[in-house]
């Protein structure tokens, strides 16, 4: 009993001396280490844990791509330091050669592989810990929607077509057709009593003169009735004409009943996790199926449409929702990866924005070097359904929401709306040395340039002025 008591206080002391060593390393010391988790923000450590942890943990002890952290205080004891290490760099924290770290890793490397390390401060990871001891009621880390200030709206509900038109014609016609048989039968019942009195029958006239007599009689009225039709066949044909390639308010259905708001609102879910080439290619790019089970391998019911529509994307990447593994070639349980996606079809999501095949168009150049909002252009997406291209007065009223938005006139993803857009945005130098560079290069040499100091002397530029509005650089 004796020597049990003392081993563990010599161990006691052999760990308590090395996590000195290690915060002496780290220059860390901080004296205090009692209740050190009860006191971070709980609700900032909610929103960092989902941005950053809740693709591979939950709060409780359900394992998802990592061993769930419930009760991880009784687990780590007093080490938060090293605990901080380990979230930043685990393999760093491996090599402090600590026997809990050294459990961890014999017991999930094999199975999960290293955790990979976060970018999170210490004082994150306090509010993260105080997050995860006490998760508010109802919050089992990605927030189950009900309740939530996350408004969704569903474009996609119902035919919004307007049927004013087609209306109008039908009765125009119905019209017509009650007031030319009225005329006739008046007709008929005059020659009747004309014959009845024994009145000759006045030579028949011919349709079109009867119509002319009359268009004469009345020729005020039948005057002003031309000017209006003339008008109104301008009108629409012009609307017409300008309204072809505008695909404003265009929300087609998809495949599954994703929601925007669900991911970007009320889970905080960053646009590039699941569009993540939009820095840095041509394409935003529409995530795969594997980036959807990152956390659909835990979520299997959400709290609208319960487990059907979740269902469909284990459908699309052969996922046995009962047993958490995927299925082999002959459907049956195995070890095969996501990615070799044996079950079924990758999800065909029907597109939505699309620029003919003649324009060049590359988001790396306006997400990326331009530093625009992806809001400038598709509106406040955290509040849609599916996705939809957002007219242009929609996105100018998200001004107060999002400071800095370019507001624009022209029909989004039309010519005009680009061209105007090259015409307002302005370049910012810092962005590129090479535009910092050019752009000194030009103010000390102009050389009495008489063009290039007037685009100089206002001291910025526009995309036009960089040659935003020449053709060849949006088409082919
Ligand atoms: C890409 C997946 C992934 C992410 C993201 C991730 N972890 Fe981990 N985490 C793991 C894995 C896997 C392990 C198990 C050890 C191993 O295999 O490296 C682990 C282990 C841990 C442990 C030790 C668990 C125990 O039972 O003692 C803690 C604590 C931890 N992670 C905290 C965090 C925190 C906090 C974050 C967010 C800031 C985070 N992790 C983000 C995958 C991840
Ligand atoms: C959890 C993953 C996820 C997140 C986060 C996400 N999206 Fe999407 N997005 C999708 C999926 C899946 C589609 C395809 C289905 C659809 O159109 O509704 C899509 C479609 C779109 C489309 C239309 C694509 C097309 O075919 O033209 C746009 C634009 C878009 N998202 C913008 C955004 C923006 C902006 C954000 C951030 C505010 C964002 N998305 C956040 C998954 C996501
Ligand atoms: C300058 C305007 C602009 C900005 C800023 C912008 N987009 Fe786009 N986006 C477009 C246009 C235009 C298209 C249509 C491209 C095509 O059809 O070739 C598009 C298409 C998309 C698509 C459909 C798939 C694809 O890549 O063609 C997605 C998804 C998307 N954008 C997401 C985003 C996200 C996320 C951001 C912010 C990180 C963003 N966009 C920023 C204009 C913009
Ligand atoms: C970072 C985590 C994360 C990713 C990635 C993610 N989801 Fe979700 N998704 C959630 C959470 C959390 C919910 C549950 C919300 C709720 O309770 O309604 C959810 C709910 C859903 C729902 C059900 C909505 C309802 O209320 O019934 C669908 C459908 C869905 N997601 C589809 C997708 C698809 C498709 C992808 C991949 C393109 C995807 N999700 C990617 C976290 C994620
Ligand atoms: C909301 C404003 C905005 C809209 C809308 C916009 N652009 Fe741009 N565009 C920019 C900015 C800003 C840059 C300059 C980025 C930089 O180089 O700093 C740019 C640069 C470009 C370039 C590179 C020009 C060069 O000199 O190399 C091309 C090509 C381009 N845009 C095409 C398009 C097309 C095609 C559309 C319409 C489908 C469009 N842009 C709509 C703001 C916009
Ligand atoms: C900033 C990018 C940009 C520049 C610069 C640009 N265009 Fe366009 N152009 C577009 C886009 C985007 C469309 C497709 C519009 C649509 O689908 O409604 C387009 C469409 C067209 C069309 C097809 C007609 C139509 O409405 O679809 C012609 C023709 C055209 N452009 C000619 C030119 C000429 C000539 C120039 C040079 C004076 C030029 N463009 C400069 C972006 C640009």
């Amino acid at each position: 009993m004796f020597r049990l008591e003392h081993a563990k206080g010599l161990n006691a002391v052999a760990t308590a001396s090395k996590t000195l060593i290690l915060l002496a390393i780290l220059g860390l010391v901080s004296p205090a280490f009692a209740g050190v988790w009860d006191t971070g923000d709980v609700e900032n450590g909610q929103s960092l844990f989902n941005a950053n942890c809740a693709s591979c943990h939950k709060v409780t002890d359900e394992v998802l791509a990592a061993p769930g952290l419930a009760g991880i205080a009784d687990r780590w004891g007093a080490s938060e330091d090293l605990l901080t290490l380990w979230i930043q760099d685990p393999q760093a924290a491996a090599e402090s050669g600590d026997p809990y770290i050294k459990g961890l890793v014999e017991r999930y490397v094999g199975t999960y592989g290293w955790m990979t390390g976060q970018a999170v401060s210490a004082a994150d990871v306090g509010d993260i810990m105080a997050y995860v001891q006490n998760p508010p009621e109802g919050s089992a880390g990605l927030a189950a929607g009900a309740g939530s200030d996350c408004p969704t709206i569903d474009y996609n509900a119902g035919s919004n077509a307007p049927q004013g038109t087609l209306w109008f014609l039908i009765l125009l016609t119905l019209f017509l057709i009650v007031a030319l048989s009225a005329a006739s039968v008046k007709r008929v019942l005059k020659n009747a009593v004309a014959l009845k009195d024994g009145h000759e029958l006045a030579e028949e006239s011919t349709y079109m003169e009867r119509v002319q007599v009359w268009a004469w009689d009345n020729r005020v009225f039948v005057g002003i009735l031309g000017v209006f039709i003339t008008a109104y066949i301008v009108v629409i044909g012009y609307q017409g004409l300008m309204g072809i390639g505008v695909y404003e308010a265009y929300a087609p259905s998809q495949p599954i009943k994703f929601i925007h708001s669900v991911h970007v609102c009320e889970n905080e879910i960053d646009c590039q996790y699941c569009h993540h080439s939009a820095d840095e290619s041509k394409h935003a790019g529409i995530p795969s199926t594997n980036v959807c089970m990152n956390c659909h391998k835990a979520v299997k019911t959400g709290s609208r449409y319960g487990e059907t529509e979740i269902a469909k994307i284990y459908e699309a990447i052969g996922f046995d929702a009962a047993t958490g593994t995927y299925l082999d070639g002959e459907g049956k349980n195995g070890y095969a990866l996501p990615q070799d996606n044996f079950g079924g079809e990758p999800i065909a999501w029907n597109k939505v924005h699309n620029l003919p095949d003649h324009v060049f168009f590359s988001h790396q150049q306006h997400v990326e070097v331009g530093g625009l909002h992806c809001q400038n252009c598709h509106g406040d997406v955290g509040k849609f359904s599916v996705g939809r291209i957002a007219p242009v007065e929609e996105i100018n009223a998200l001004m107060d929401d999002f400071p800095g938005l370019i507001q624009l006139s022209k029909p989004t993803l039309t010519m005009g709306w680009c061209i105007e857009c090259h015409n307002k945005a302005e370049i910012s130098f810092a962005s590129s040395g090479y535009y910092e560079e050019m752009h000194d290069r030009l103010r000390d040499d102009l050389r009495g340039n008489e063009e290039l100091r007037l685009f100089m002397e206002d001291g910025k530029a526009t995309v036009k002025e960089l040659g935003g509005w020449e053709c060849a650089k949006c088409h082919y």
